[in-house]
């Protein structure tokens, strides 16, 4: 019998489950936080585009030196809220705590729910760009991410795929990105799609500046979009995390023996090679009935 890795054990906070570097400390301090006007949250559901939207929205803020910024890790222009840096050991401070004494302007980047952010970016203070993936290609993405991220446990896609379904209302693609939907019209808040963005990602850089009310030349906006491609993602170690020497050898050993790269595939219908007839009729009947209630849709073929 295959010997399991010995994996980090998952947490609950107020009914949603977590895995480190998400901080129980950072957790609590997240309702209240104090959110500046000029903020900027980058949220996505995981495996849906997030390092992409960080790139897009830390380039455009930059106004300048584009390939230079985009060789900073993306961990430290765009922290995780809710985490603890991946690499302080067990006691390292919440990077909210980090957070509170950071100049202005803020870039943050967070995985959680609508109901969970803080309460004044709920409220309409900063601004907070959403990025929703089809959920067919983000089981597919979370579980190659298991395959590869040594903290996590490396189940089999047969069992990544019923866990994905069988999750707990707090943590489910079906609750979380709907509730994001609904608000979607309002102001502090751009809704966009990981496959609209793969169509026309220059339209992005343009509609995200736009949105973070940036004013960038035409030359600029090309600039920021060679930064921004698959290609050039891949090639960066500060945006393709796992060919940084040092988390590779923290965080992505298993990713190295595998040769899984955190920047991996960036496909539309990468879903087709995994699921089996019975699979994708399971899955696509429950997507059916969750979605019954909503006019969010999703492409999920180049
Ligand atoms: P795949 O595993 O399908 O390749 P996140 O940043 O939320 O963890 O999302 C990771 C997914 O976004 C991975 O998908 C990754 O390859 C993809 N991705 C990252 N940068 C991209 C880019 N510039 N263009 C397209 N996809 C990208």
């Amino acid at each position: 019998m295959a010997v399991k890795p010995n994996v980090p054990s998952p947490f609950c906070f107020q009914g949603a489950w977590f895995f480190p570097p998400v901080s129980p400390r950072g957790l609590e301090q997240v309702e209240s936080f104090e959110v500046r006007d000029d903020d900027v949250f980058v949220s996505a559901f995981p495996k849906s585009g997030t390092t992409w939207t960080q790139q897009i929205v830390s380039l455009v803020t930059s106004g300048s030196n584009f390939s230079e910024v985009s060789k900073i890790d993306m961990n430290k222009r765009v922290p995780w809220l809710e985490s603890a840096d991946l690499l302080g050991g067990p006691d390292a401070p919440p990077i909210i705590s980090v957070l509170k004494d950071s100049p202005s302007p803020r870039l943050m980047k967070t995985h959680l729910s609508y109901g969970m952010l803080p309460k004044q970016a709920r409220e309409g203070k900063g601004k907070i760009v959403y990025c929703a993936r089809n959920p067919k290609d983000v089981v597919v993405s979370v579980h190659n991410m298991a395959q590869m991220n040594d903290l996590l446990d490396p189940l089999s896609w047969e069992e990544g795929l019923e866990k994905f379904l069988s999750a707990p209302p707090a943590n489910s693609w079906w609750n979380v990105i709907p509730e994001y939907w609904r608000h979607k019209d309002d102001d502090y808040l751009l809704f966009i799609k990981y496959e609209d963005m793969k169509k026309d990602l220059r339209g992005h850089v343009v509609k995200i500046a736009e949105f973070l009310g940036r004013t960038l030349t035409a030359e600029q906006v090309d600039e920021v979009t060679a930064n921004c491609t698959f290609t050039a993602m891949k090639e960066n170690p500060a945006t393709n995390v796992s060919r940084n020497p040092i988390m590779q050898e923290k965080v992505f050993k298993r990713g190295r023996e595998r040769g899984i790269e955190f920047v991996r595939k960036g496909k539309v219908g990468d879903w087709r090679n995994w699921f089996s007839p019975q699979q994708l009729e399971k899955f696509e009947a429950f997507h059916r009935e969750k979605m019954a209630g909503t006019d969010l849709t999703f492409e999920d073929e180049e």
